[in-house]
């Protein structure tokens, strides 16, 4: 099988990274979260106490962040100057903020470029909101993931919840309606369908189910090309 990139994107909580890692897994491809590296920036700004809208400083902050991806027992975590934050970048403190920082055009162009030179070789599935559009317009197949509203609440509260949180649905409601707002009107890489993007509604459809679908059609370009 061709080592083919897979783009997934869509609106917040629709279940993007489990399709992701379930089709990495099954088809040994690498799994990058994007959305992990913009809520390290994120939090990286919060605990310096970079004001979001200074420009300069967030520059200068930038060049400070290092972001790496890293297996630890089988999963793949996210590392910020060396520092395991994959549990602190799911806290609420920086879903407050993440989509204002991913609307700031420096802080595309650094994660953006490090994202391109992670799928140099192919064989990798990624997921965010600008990925068939922006970062792999080449891509051989790409995903455009939606859901429910009250589905993407329900496995948002599951997913807080199992990490030890007690999230409060009102407020989680309001992040995700929040965020799909600011991500699909920014003016740098609005998440939009591309034009050559699969839609899968997954709110009736199961992990197994939506694997499926989705294996089939990346056997299929993987063949096709
Ligand atoms: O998992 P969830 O749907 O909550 O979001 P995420 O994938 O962790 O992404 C967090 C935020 O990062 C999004 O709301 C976007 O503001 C931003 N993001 C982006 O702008 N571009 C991407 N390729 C991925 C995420």
């Amino acid at each position: 099988m061709k080592n083919i990139i897979i783009a997934i994107d869509g609106f917040s909580a629709c279940g993007k990274s489990t399709l992701a890692r379930d089709l990495a897994a099954t088809l040994g491809f690498a799994y990058v979260d994007s959305g992990a590296m913009y809520r390290a920036v994120a939090l990286y700004l919060l605990d310096h106490l970079v004001p979001i809208d200074d420009l300069e400083a967030v520059g200068q902050a930038l060049e400070h962040i290092h972001i790496a991806f890293k297996n630890v027992q089988g999963q793949n975590r996210t590392f910020l100057n060396g520092e395991d934050v994959e549990d602190a970048i799911r806290d609420m403190r920086v879903s407050a903020v993440v989509s204002l920082v991913a609307a700031i055009p420096q802080v595309r162009r650094m994660l953006v470029r490090q994202q391109q030179a992670m799928g140099q070789a192919g064989g990798i599935v990624m997921d965010g909101r600008d990925i068939g559009t922006v970062v792999f317009p080449q891509a051989e197949l790409k995903i455009f993931l939606t859901a429910d509203l009250d589905q993407r609440v329900r496995r948002r509260m599951l997913e807080l919840s199992a990490r030890g949180l007690e999230p409060i649905e009102a407020q989680v409601r309001h992040n995700l309606l929040e965020r799909d707002h600011i991500d699909a009107t920014r003016a740098d890489s609005p998440l939009r369908q591309a034009d050559d993007a699969i839609v899968l509604d997954n709110t009736h459809l199961d992990r197994q189910q939506q694997l499926e679908l989705a294996l089939q059609w990346a056997y299929a370009r993987a063949t096709e090309v």
